[in-house]
């Protein structure tokens, strides 16, 4: 088989080197992947958002089956595009993954069918986000409506920095058209838990549950990022949670979806916060997360491509997803500066025996040298029978790779510890 996988990050780097397992898989293309996949796939110049491109490219090249990996693409409508032509895709149609392209159809949708999530407002009028922001309980939590590259949620601690969120998204329009709606909603608090699962629409399969650290600085500290590390699974998620989640989250969301005629077919990744009056959904992703799915998919021991064809095919009911009882750590190294400004173009170094979990999300090739092109430059997994060694395995692999510049995060799982130490 020939397949084709949209994307150019460490998440799609995970899923490729997972999709490669299966026997039938002659050969893979990434578009446009990056330096690092060029090592597991073919990576061809076209744009994760060239639709037209994607679809002239997977017709040429009679692609059997095409992973749609990135939110923006899916959005703008590439699995439609594609099975227009008759190509199989694993990935939500538009109409659907609208749940993560506007927070305002989100919230909307929980609220209609009484899915747990933070009570909220929305605003097209910036002057009456700000009327209602002068009785607001702080903190307070402010949306922009549309994507926005993981970046449109601000954290008011104050009233004032509410007010100038608020005035950036709408006013000042930072996050472009994203802001001309904005969510203003109630501060959450608890342990936050991600779970990515797999619904053909009718049935929903929870992959291995796991726990990001999205901010830059250890111990939380610094501006928020796309993910600086991960671990599967969360300690947090016990199974009595994992229960009421499918009883009161994730059935209920998957039906909404087919209620209001929009099925939805992928990857549907639940970003819950278990919160002192039960678990809460605090964003719906359309798609795998990212370096969520570098701790996941080495965890699953079913053929990936077979169950995302189930996906496809709506057979997910009778197929077998099955994870492995071991844990695993991944640690982002970053560039220096990240998630501003930072520099590019210093190469790195792989030993070969840590290649086979690296997962390569900002470099390129230059004069045959791998190099860094990007924030996030790495993701190395490590999977062992306890948390506690995956995590030290994780950290003794980052010591073997070298780039100037490079930076990590020394904490990546400890919090996780200490919710298993408690237990
Ligand atoms: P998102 O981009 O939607 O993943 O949001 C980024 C982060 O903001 C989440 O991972 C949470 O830590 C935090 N967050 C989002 N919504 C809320 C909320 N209602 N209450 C508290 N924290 C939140
Ligand atoms: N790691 C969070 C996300 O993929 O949205």
């Amino acid at each position: 088989m020939k397949i084709l996988v949209v994307g150019g990050g460490g998440r799609e780097h995970a899923i490729i080197k997972k999709i490669k397992e299966n026997k039938n898989v002659e050969k893979i293309f990434a578009l446009p992947g990056n330096g690092g996949i060029a090592a597991d796939a073919e990576c061809v110049n076209i744009s994760a958002t060239d639709i037209e491109g994607i679809v002239s490219f997977a017709v040429e090249n009679k692609i059997d089956y095409a992973v749609v990996a990135p939110d923006d693409p899916l959005v703008l409508g590439a699995v439609d595009a594609l099975e227009e032509k008759g190509i199989p895709c694993f990935g939500p149609k538009a109409n659907a993954a609208i749940i993560e392209g506007s927070k305002v159809f989100s919230k909307d949708l929980m609220k209609k069918y009484g899915i747990p999530t933070a009570s909220y407002e929305v605003f097209t009028d910036m002057a009456a986000a700000l009327e209602y922001l002068e009785t607001a309980p702080i903190p307070t939590v402010i949306k922009a409506d549309g994507l926005a590259l993981g970046k449109g949620v601000i954290i008011a601690e104050t009233r004032q920095a509410a007010k100038d969120a608020v005035v950036s998204m709408m006013a000042d329009k930072v996050f472009g058209k994203s802001g001309d709606r904005v969510v203003i909603e109630e501060f959450l608090t608890g342990p936050e838990v991600s779970v990515l699962s797999f619904t053909d629409g009718k049935t929903v399969v929870p992959m291995i549950s796991s726990m990001d650290h999205k901010r830059a600085g250890d111990n939380d500290t610094g501006l928020n990022t796309g993910g600086m590390g991960t671990v599967a699974p969360n300690p947090y998620y016990t199974e009595a949670v994992a229960k009421e989640c499918m009883e009161k989250i994730f059935l209920p969301t998957v039906n909404a979806m087919n209620a209001e005629g929009r099925s939805f077919k992928g990857c549907l990744y639940f970003g819950l916060m278990l919160t002192p009056n039960g678990p809460k959904v605090i964003e719906y992703n359309c798609r795998f997360g990212d370096p969520e799915t570098q701790v996941v998919l080495p965890l699953l021991e079913s053929d990936l491509l077979t169950v995302m064809q189930a996906v496809t095919n709506g057979t997910l009911a009778e197929t077998k997803v099955k994870f492995s009882n071991s844990h695993a750590c991944c640690v982002v190294m970053a560039s220096k500066g990240y998630p501003t400004s930072y520099e590019k173009g210093f190469e790195i170094t792989i030993p070969d025996d840590t290649a086979n979990t690296t997962f390569v999300a900002g470099a390129a090739i230059k004069d045959g040298k791998l190099v860094t092109s990007g924030g996030r430059v790495l993701g190395v997994t490590a999977v062992s029978d306890t948390l506690e060694t995956a995590i030290k395995k994780a950290y003794e692999k980052v010591d073997t790779i070298h780039f100037d510049n490079a930076f990590f995060r020394h904490d990546i799982g400890a919090k996780a510890m200490k919710a298993t130490e408690e237990k």
